[in-house]
């Protein structure tokens, strides 16, 4: 199939999620995040009998993904949604694979949205522009001790009280960028000789809370073994430990749940769903990182559900 390049995002471990998901078999797929298509779109090629379902709550996403349902046909279906929302969402259940690569594509960075530090346009950070609020009213209005409830929740650390107590006393902001300059201003965060810029961490948290990123990763993973069966290869990708964490968490309960020692005398409520693949998770390669630095992060967690659910 030709390449029709719906965005500047690079998708990150292809072959490898290609792999885990069992893709070249064909079958029904469903990406959780589209994004700019790049794994739809590899999932699509890797097999004429491969039809995938794909799911973004940023309407600029689905809209990009028109070119590629003009290009497959009926073969591909876009849904605008939340992945929390995924039963809702979907009317198919029984997956053969089921990808989620977590966080924000390079195409929502450069589109001057407030997810860059350079940003001076609009400070919103939604991934869905149709709800709840922008980065710039809860940075704004937010009372200290909410902000540093978000930076501490999304990995701030020992500096969120600090870095809470400047955003209350500095604010309003008008841009990301004024933010992002009165963060590296105040000497907080990463060291001074370090390459990333101190505001990281501090913007992914806002982005986290503004899109409430672990409420929408923990009901998710409550919903999909509703549309998975036995045989179903689920394949997330994160990219910080907070998200990472929660997947294996999940992933480990299904694998383990049932499983109780001989002397075990309580009731057993749960089965085993599952067992995880790859006792490991799968990194990019060296080159893969060279290529594409922004993979750097990127860790590949993969489950074969064993039961079927979705009856
Ligand atoms: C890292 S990108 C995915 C890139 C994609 N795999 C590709 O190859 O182009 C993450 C995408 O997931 C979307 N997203 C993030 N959280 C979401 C959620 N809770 N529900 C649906 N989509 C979400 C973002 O809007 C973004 O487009």
């Amino acid at each position: 199939m030709s390449s029709a390049k719906v965005g500047i995002h690079v998708p990150i471990m292809v072959d490898e999620v290609i792999e885990s998901l069992q893709a070249r078999k064909g079958g029904m797929f469903l990406d959780c995040t589209f994004g700019s298509g790049g794994h739809t779109k590899a999932i699509l090629d890797a097999s004429p009998d491969a039809w995938v379902v794909a799911l973004d709550r940023d309407r600029r996403a689905i809209q990009r993904g028109e070119a590629l349902s003009a290009q497959y046909g009926e073969r591909l279906a876009l849904v605008h949604a939340p992945f929390a929302d995924l039963e809702h969402a979907v009317s198919f259940k029984g997956f053969d694979g089921i990808l989620a690569d977590l966080g924000m594509s390079t195409d929502q960075l450069k589109e001057g949205r407030g997810f860059s530090f350079a940003d001076e346009g609009a400070f919103d950070m939604r991934m869905d522009e149709g709800s709840g609020m922008s980065a710039q009213e809860f940075v704004n209005t937010a009372a200290e001790r909410e902000l540093y409830v978000a930076l501490a929740e999304g990995g701030v650390g020992q500096n969120a009280r600090v870095i809470a107590k400047i955003i209350a006393e500095k604010r309003p902001f008008q841009s990301a960028r004024e933010l992002a300059d009165v963060i590296k201003q105040a000497h907080v965060g990463k060291k001074s000789e370090s390459r990333v810029h101190p505001a990281t961490v501090v913007f992914q948290a806002l982005r986290m809370r503004i899109n409430d990123e672990i409420g929408q990763l923990e009901h998710f993973l409550h919903a999909v073994p509703n549309v998975s069966k036995k045989g179903t290869r689920f394949a997330v990708i994160t990219f910080h430990s907070i998200e990472d964490k929660i997947v294996t968490n999940r992933m480990r309960s299904w694998e383990s749940a049932g499983s109780y020692p001989a002397s075990w005398r309580g009731a057993r409520t749960e089965t085993r769903v599952g067992h995880v693949v790859n006792r490991k998770a799968i990194a990019p390669s060296d080159e893969e990182i060279e290529r594409n630095p922004a993979s750097r992060s990127a860790r590949l967690r993969v489950l074969e559900f064993e039961k079927d659910f979705s009856k």
